[in-house]
């Protein structure tokens, strides 16, 4: 089983401040860091962490070739991220004194990818393996669907949540993870809706994907069938949330296939994205193996 993470990459630059800049404000940062981060990327660092073999594509521009490098550090295979003559994705990322973000999104080579590269690209995987997607790239639509005529298993973390969202083939996701404002929005539900009321909804819209949402410090849910599980989140002084639910991604993913059961994988991602919460930046917060698997 090998996995596919088809998604950004893109160079995130951290901006600590006191709080999030407001219209027409101007204020100091006390610290700026440049470092690899895109939701694809982060989302492959942690399968790979965590322990799968794991498959990197996505499209970069010289001034990411120190992301591939460090992909390539944990172990994940990037001979399929496409270099091209224009930037990387950027990602400008505030971070304020309780380490909650804000984030403006440059898609730069994320939205170069061709619908040759696409077919090019899920072309030599197997049935059962994984594709892993989340919303920072074009041509979603294309690649569920060749990814579904190849029997391999869809992951789709919608996020960030836009319009482009309700276009996709959701139904063909065998897993679907959101945190509460993707679920209400997904479900077609008013932002205050609660966590457990967004999961019924879309465990009913939605009934051959596995949902997991994750609620901030109400802690996770999870929902396919009739099975109903929560999860405590793991409390620790936040330093920066960034690529929290990226690693939660990963690990329940990697517990899964390890066989784990739900609760337990439930479990293990908490601990995992608290861990990524206590450090800053993005995919090198993630922890390895050996400091969430007991
Ligand atoms: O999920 C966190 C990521 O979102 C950051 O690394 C940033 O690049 C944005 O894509």
């Amino acid at each position: 089983m090998k996995v596919l993470v088809f998604g950004s990459i893109n160079i995130d630059l951290l901006y600590s401040v006191d709080h999030i800049v407001k219209p027409g404000e101007t204020i100091s940062s006390s610290l700026f860091a440049k470092s690899a981060g895109g939701k694809g990327a982060n989302q492959a660092a942690a399968l790979a962490k965590a322990g799968l073999p794991v498959y990197m594509a996505g499209k970069i521009g010289t001034d990411g070739k120190f992301i591939l490098e460090l992909l390539e550090s944990y172990g994940i295979n990037t001979g399929r991220v496409i270099e091209y003559g224009g930037a990387t994705g950027q990602a400008i990322i505030q971070i304020d004194k309780n380490g909650q973000n804000s984030i403006i999104l440059y898609p730069g080579g994320n939205e170069e990818i061709t619908i040759q590269e696409v077919q090019e690209t899920i072309a030599g995987f197997d049935p059962g393996d994984i594709i892993v997607l989340q919303n920072e790239i074009v041509h979603l639509k294309l690649i569920m669907e060749i990814a579904k005529k190849q029997n391999m298993r869809i992951c789709l973390n919608p996020s960030p949540f836009n319009e482009k969202i309700t276009l996709l083939p959701l139904n063909l996701a065998d897993w679907i993870f959101v945190n509460e404002i993707e679920s209400s929005a997904l479900a077609g539900l008013t932002p205050d809706t609660s966590p457990q009321d967004s999961l019924e909804k879309l465990t009913e819209l939605y009934p051959s994907s596995e949902i997991i949402l994750t609620a901030g410090k109400d802690g996770v849910f999870y929902g396919f069938g009739e099975t109903r599980l929560k999860n405590d989140i793991v409390k620790v002084p936040v330093v920066d949330t960034t690529a929290a639910g990226d690693t939660f991604t990963g690990f329940f993913l990697t517990a899964r296939e390890k066989n784990m059961p739900i609760q337990q994988s439930l479990s293990i991602a908490c601990k995992a994205a608290s861990i990524t919460v206590s450090k800053k930046g993005a995919m090198e917060s993630i922890p390895f193996a050996d400091e969430v698997f007991e």
